[in-house]
C-alpha cells in the first residue's frame, strides 16, 4: 500500500475506508500506540471484506505462507511440528493454526483484531478444529518466557508495527532455547512500487531507503491504516539484536501457471521480482 493518491470513493458496499472515514494518504511518522490503534481499527473494519476476498486462497485449515502459494506442507520451514507448542503471531482467521493443530501441534493463535478472532472462532466451530485464541498486540506478548517451541507469522503483525524490533525481542523471549521463529512479510523491495498488480506497479515510485510510514488518515488526520517499511538489512539487524540466529531467507518464486491476483501480487509482477520474504530464525 504505497500509493500517494487519494483513496477513491467507494459506492456500493461499505468498505473499511468508508467505515473509518478515510480521506487520503499521508507520509508521516506514526509511533507504536498510533500504529497499533490504527491496525486494530483497520482489521476490525476490514475483516469481513478480507475474508470474502482472500478466504478461498488462504483456505479454512491450510498453512499458506504467501500469495505465491507456498504451503508449509511442502516447504517444511517449521520442521516437525507434531507435539510442539506453536505461537502464531497475527493469525487473522487462524487457518495456519488450524492446519498446525491438524498436524498434531499445540498452537495458540494471537491477533490484535477482535473481528478477525471472531472469524477464527466461527471457522474453528465450523471445521471442528478449534484452537486457543488470544487477543493482544505482537509488541507485548502475554506469555511466559520460554513457553513455545515454535513461533510463526504469515504476514501477521510485523509489517504493521512501528517497532518490529520489539516483536523480535518478544518472540525471542517466549521461545525456548532452540526454538524456531519463521515469519513472512512483503518483500522490502515492494516498497519502491505502488500496490498495483498491473503494469503501473512496475515503475519505481519511491526510494527503497525511505522508511517514512505509509499512513491512511481520516478527516481529522488520525491514522486509519499504517504500514511500516524496513529494508532487508533492517530486518536482519532486528533479528540479530534480539539474540536470534538467521538460518535462511526464502524468496518464493511465482509458480508457472499461477493466475491468482492477490492484492498487489500478480503473475505479471511475480515473474519479475519477489513479493514475499520469509525469514527463518532460531533462538540459540
Ligand atoms: C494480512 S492479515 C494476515 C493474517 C493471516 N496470516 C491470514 O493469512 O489470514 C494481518 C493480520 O495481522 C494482524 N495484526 C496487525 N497488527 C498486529 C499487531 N500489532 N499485533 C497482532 N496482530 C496484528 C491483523 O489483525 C490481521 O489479522
Amino acid at each position: 500500500m504505497t500509493d500517494t493518491a487519494k483513496i477513491p470513493d467507494v459506492s456500493a458496499d461499505v468498505s473499511a475506508e468508508e467505515r473509518l472515514g478515510t480521506v487520503g494518504v499521508a507520509r508521516r511518522a506514526a509511533g507504536a500506540p498510533e500504529s497499533e490503534r490504527a491496525s486494530r481499527l483497520w482489521w476490525d473494519a476490514d475483516a469481513d471484506d478480507y475474508l470474502a476476498e482472500h478466504g478461498r486462497d488462504i483456505g479454512e485449515s491450510e498453512f499458506v505462507w504467501c500469495p505465491e502459494g507456498l504451503r508449509e506442507a511442502d516447504a517444511g520451514l517449521l520442521g516437525d511440528v507434531r507435539g510442539r507448542r506453536v505461537l502464531e503471531v497475527g493469525c487473522g482467521s487462524a487457518p495456519c493454526a488450524r492446519w498446525l493443530a491438524a498436524q498434531g501441534a499445540h498452537p495458540v493463535a494471537l491477533d490484535l483484531s477482535g473481528a478477525m478472532l471472531r472469524h477464527a472462532a466461527a471457522l474453528g466451530a465450523g471445521t471442528g478444529i478449534s484452537v486457543p485464541l488470544v487477543q493482544a498486540g505482537a509488541e507485548r506478548l502475554p506469555f511466559a518466557d520460554a513457553s513455545f517451541d515454535i513461533a510463526c507469522s504469515a504476514f501477521g503483525a510485523v509489517p504493521f508495527v512501528a517497532e518490529p524490533e520489539r516483536v523480535m525481542r518478544e518472540v525471542a523471549r517466549v521461545l525456548r532455547p532452540g526454538g524456531r521463529w519463521v515469519f513472512a512479510v512483503n518483500h522490502p523491495m515492494r516498497w519502491m512500487f505502488s500496490d498495483d498488480p498491473g503494469p503501473d506497479g512496475l515503475t519505481v515510485r519511491q526510494s527503497y531507503f525511505d522508511r517514512t510510514p505509509y499512513v491512511e488518515v481520516d478527516a481529522d488526520g488520525r491514522a486509519t491504516y499504517v504500514e511500516h517499511h524496513r529494508t532487508l538489512s533492517d530486518r536482519i539487524r532486528d533479528i540479530v539484536a534480539a539474540g536470534l540466529v538467521l538460518d535462511g531467507l526464502v524468496e518464493p518464486e511465482w509458480p508457472e501457471g499461477r493466475e491468482t491476483v492477490w492484492g498487489q501480487w500478480s503473475p505479471l509482477r511475480g515473474a519479475l521480482f519477489p513479493g514475499t520474504a520469509i525469514f527463518v530464525c532460531h533462538r540459540p
